[in-house]
């Protein structure tokens, strides 16, 4: 990734101070997807990086993981495995709760969600914060015996040190580390 390259897609990428609440400066990757010379920039930087991990899955992280993900996974022609908020999968899950930056939640995967054996992830979001997420994430994975090869944000605030977690089960990337 050139140095223009990492500010066509840094340029992009808008903060909104206060939301969803006070304190929060908040990045807004809209003006990112809409834009498509910083969108290709991003998705050619991740293909050309990923390309040679020889993966089996990326699975992306509700709801903006499924963006990036979601078209990573068909630039390397590998299947795409959704990390989804509770209740939303129908068939059988695995389920971890986590607390985030501002609140909550608890994500799942299901049970069977990588057929094959000892498959290749890639796990993929947005953003890394507090890391609540990812970490949930990633011990979902490696639940259901798949090798976790690496964890790949576009965005790590690294004030809030939240990499720390994640790497403890694999190899952490960012693209822009604020
Ligand atoms: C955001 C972001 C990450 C997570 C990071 O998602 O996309 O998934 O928060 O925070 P953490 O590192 O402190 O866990 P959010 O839960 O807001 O959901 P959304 O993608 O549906 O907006
Ligand atoms: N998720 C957690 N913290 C966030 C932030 N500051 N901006 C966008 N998404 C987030």
């Amino acid at each position: 990734l050139t140095k223009e390259d990492k500010k066509i897609i840094s340029n992009s990428i808008r903060d909104i101070k206060d939301f969803p609440k006070e304190g929060i400066v908040f990045k807004d990757i809209t003006t990112l997807l809409n834009n498509k010379e910083a969108y290709q920039t991003l998705m050619n930087h991740l293909e050309e990086r990923y390309n040679s991990y020889n993966l089996d899955y990326v699975a992306g992280i509700d709801s903006r993981g499924f963006i990036f993900g979601a078209a990573l996974a068909d630039r390397l022609k590998v299947g795409f495995v959704p990390v989804r908020k509770k209740g939303k999968l129908p068939s059988t899950t695995v389920c971890e709760k986590y607390e985030l930056e501002y609140g909550f939640d608890e994500v799942e995967i299901h049970l069977d969600a990588f057929p094959k054996a000892k498959a290749r992830v890639l796990l993929i979001d947005d953003l890394i914060a507090t890391g609540g997420t990812a970490n949930a994430a990633a011990k979902l994975i490696k639940h259901v015996n798949a090798d976790l090869v690496e964890v790949c944000f576009l965005l790590n605030l690294t004030f809030l040190d939240g990499a720390k977690k994640v790497r403890e089960h694999a190899p952490v990337y960012s693209i822009l580390d604020i």
